[in-house]
């Protein structure tokens, strides 16, 4: 370790690892570091044993689940967005010859007490169960006025500036009702809260066209997962940056960062080994002085041993149930995978649930979702503290992320990598043309 590098970046989580990749591509030396045996920190994929030594201490895994090596069960699911940015991040770094993707068979949502499959174009919007006769030809009109719009040609405008007039005025000159604009916001959009209400149409419009465009990329829902769970991504990364000259290092505990006189950070300390480097990137467990608790997420990890009922026995599925569908602030995410990606033993159905605590009672709070999913096998329950940077790390150099939200999907982890990215370079992130058109 007595190398010089760029960057160390503390942690294998999603947003360490794509930021490590996006670094080594541009350039910058990485050390990589994890205190754990295992990749991945908050956001790893455990194996039976180390699942059971996480939730059940000194219990072993029933013989009934099976061989320890057919799990992968992700702590914090996300699904990834066929045409998002988080492709575009995997595409540019070329990390993607190390993995393999299956597509998730569908995007539900809840209303009125039901789920129903999300329509993304006029056509199933003519046969989805969410909404009536009515209803229904107002969302076709809508959706085909979304796709259409385009800023050159006013034609395509009916009268609205997507600048200036709100979602709410495009609502109402569509005539959509509450619940429609709840699945629209909330599971089309990915909107977190109903701000977006009171904003210009330009962003929601973006969101929903990237969704419908995502949709149509392999069929049956937007999103697109990696075989053998998301603890594959570090592991990818990993290979990554050893092509670049990079370093990762497991099981390596840094006991303190070194900083010059004026205050910025020079290196980090690990046993007895001091590694330099000029900035530090990492996740708030490794920098616990410099964080604010913001609140707290619950998680339900749920074994199945049948698909989630109402969903056509699909293996693969993800569910929002919109925070004003159940008088809540935040929405519930259901995050349903299954053998067929290469999570679990065969037959089983992995389902996360998760939200944004509000209450003191959290477990109650994520009932809706546990509710949809049938008999449940075995739930492992987790509240875990939501973080964030107290300062932006321009002072001591010591650039760290957001803790993961309850979504379950990757935009919010790809704002905090264009956040840091800024804030660690001074410049926006903009990757090449190329991976654009790769990506298209
Ligand atoms: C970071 O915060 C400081 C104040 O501590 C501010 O002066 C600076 O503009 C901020 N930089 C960025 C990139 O946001």
């Amino acid at each position: 370790m007595d190398e010089n590098y760029d960057v160390i970046v503390l942690g294998t989580g999603l947003t360490e690892c794509i930021l490590s990749g996006l670094l080594s591509v541009d350039g910058k030396k990485v050390l990589h570091m994890d205190r754990n045996d295992y990749y991945g920190g908050e956001s790893a994929s455990l194996n039976l044993t180390q699942l059971y030594t996480k939730f059940r201490p000194g219990q072993s895994p029933p013989e009934e689940l099976g061989r320890d090596r057919d799990w992968n069960v992700d702590l914090i699911p996300k699904f990834m967005m066929a045409n998002g940015e988080i492709v575009r991040f995997l595409t540019h770094t070329d990390v993607t010859k190390y993995l393999e993707f299956k597509q998730i068979s569908g995007s539900y949502v809840y209303r009125s007490g039901k789920i129903a499959k999300v329509p993304a174009n006029e056509r199933e919007a003519l046969s989805s169960s969410l909404m009536g006769i009515f209803e229904k030809r107002r969302m076709k009109k809508f959706l085909e006025w979304v796709q259409n719009v385009k800023d050159e040609d006013p034609s395509t405008h009916q009268g609205i500036n997507v600048n200036q007039q709100t979602m709410t005025e495009v609502y109402a000159k569509f005539g959509l009702d509450a619940g429609t604009q709840d699945f629209i916001g909330h599971a089309m959009a990915l909107h977190l809260d109903d701000n977006y209400l009171k904003e210009p149409a330009r962003e929601t419009v973006e969101k929903i066209k990237l969704y419908a465009a995502s949709v149509l990329r392999y069929g049956k829902s937007p999103y697109i997962y990696p075989l053998y769970g998301l603890g594959d991504l570090p592991q990818a990364f990993a290979r990554l940056s050893a092509v670049y000259g990079g370093t990762y290092m497991l099981d390596k505990p840094v006991t303190e960062f070194i900083y010059d006189d004026s205050g910025k950070v020079t290196g980090v300390k690990s046993g007895d080994e001091i590694v330099h480097a000029k900035q530090v990137i990492c996740d708030p467990s490794y920098a616990s002085s410099k964080v604010r608790k913001t609140g707290s997420v619950v998680r339900a990890i749920c074994l199945l041993k049948h698909p989630i009922p109402n969903t056509e026995d699909i293996d693969s599925v993800q569910i929002v149930i919109p925070q004003n569908q159940i008088g809540r602030k935040h929405d519930v995410y259901v995050a349903c995978v299954s053998s067929a990606h290469m999570v679990c033993a065969k037959d089983y159905y992995l389902a996360i649930v998760s939200t944004i605590v509000e209450t003191d009672n959290p477990e109650q709070e994520i009932q809706t979702g546990l509710n949809l999913l049938g008999p449940i096998h075995e739930k492992f329950v987790s509240v875990s503290p939501l973080e964030e940077p107290i300062e932006n790390g321009t002072n001591d150099q010591v650039f760290i992320s957001k803790s993961y939200d309850a979504t379950s999907h990757f935009e919010t982890v790809c704002d905090d990598v264009h956040d840091l990215w800024k804030r660690i370079t001074g410049e926006p992130l903009v990757l090449k043309k190329r991976n654009e058109e790769e990506a298209a």
